[in-house]
């Protein structure tokens, strides 16, 4: 019986390592480095308006962000646009007015427009629904090492193109080394399609990591936030510990005393 068990886990390990390092072979996600990762890792401003740029002038053709409202990208710790620019950012997108059915120019509150085309995903959470890190055989660890891979994964996936194509029911499709696939996006980044107001060199890499730190904004705004608390919380509960140590020790001391003369 015992036996039996020790077999049958052993080959649903042996299977489960299989299955892992399968899925890990197809797909090549670089390292990245972003400055909000770790503990105190905060969005860099300067990096996050690049990545609105790139965002804006190469996927907002094709991709939506429609859970992001105009009105953030004022939002401290963010892109931090002035009023001025965040209203002005607005301003370009028109809206139907549902009361009078005619066209307005964008508002604070309203949102991002969603994707352009159907096939193109929604990008506002995609930093969170995509993880660049697996394994090893299944069990996470390079996710606690190197985080969720989410900005990684975005960042190699534009520029993970492999060059090869291949037509499948009238649709041309593109290998992607990121995805470990052949997808319907095609290649879209090259070297200074953009030319940034802060004078960094528009390489294809710096673009890549603009947007996917700027996408790691969209799809968490409050990780500062979150990152602050969870440290104040920490350090009170260390405070805690300690208090609550001492009060022990105290409460019991006469206790453990009288213990002592009777032994
Ligand atoms: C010409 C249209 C077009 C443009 C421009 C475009 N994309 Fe895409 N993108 C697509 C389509 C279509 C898909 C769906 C591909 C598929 O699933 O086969 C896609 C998929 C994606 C995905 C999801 C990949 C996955 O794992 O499923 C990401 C991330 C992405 N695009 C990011 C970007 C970024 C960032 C930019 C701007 C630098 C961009 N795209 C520009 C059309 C576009």
């Amino acid at each position: 019986m015992i036996r039996k068990l020790i077999l049958s886990t052993a080959v649903a390990l042996g299977l489960g390592a299989g299955a892992g390092l399968a899925a890990e072979t197809g797909a090549h996600v670089t390292d990245f480095s972003f400055s909000f990762e770790g503990p105190f890792g905060s969005f860099d401003q300067s990096q996050l308006q690049r990545g609105l740029q790139v965002y804006t002038e190469v996927c907002a053709a094709c991709h939506g962000l429609r859970y992001v409202a105009f009105r953030n990208l004022h939002d401290a710790g963010g892109p931090a646009l002035s009023d001025e620019q965040m209203r002005a950012y607005a301003a370009q997108f028109e809206f139907e007015d549902p009361e009078t059915g005619e066209m307005r120019p964008g508002t604070p509150p309203d949102h991002f427009p969603p994707s352009a085309i159907s096939n193109a995903p929604d990008l506002s959470l995609m930093a969170k629904a995509r993880a660049g890190f697996h394994g090893p055989a299944g069990l996470g660890i390079n996710q606690i090492m190197r985080g969720m891979g989410g900005p990684e994964y975005i960042a190699s996936f534009v520029t993970g193109f492999t060059g090869e194509e291949r037509e499948e029911a009238g649709t041309l499709l593109y290998e992607n080394s990121a995805k470990g696939a052949f997808v319907a996006m095609n290649p879209v980044l090259s070297a200074d399609l953009v030319t940034y107001e802060d004078g960094t060199p528009a390489t294809e890499e710096q673009m890549a990591k603009d947007v996917a730190a700027f996408l790691m904004w969209t799809a968490e705004p409050k990780m500062m936030a979150r990152k602050q608390a969870g440290l104040t919380a920490v350090l009170f509960l260390v405070v805690l510990t300690v208090l609550l140590y001492f009060t022990n020790k105290k409460i019991w001391s006469t206790q453990k005393g009288e213990k002592k003369k009777h032994a």
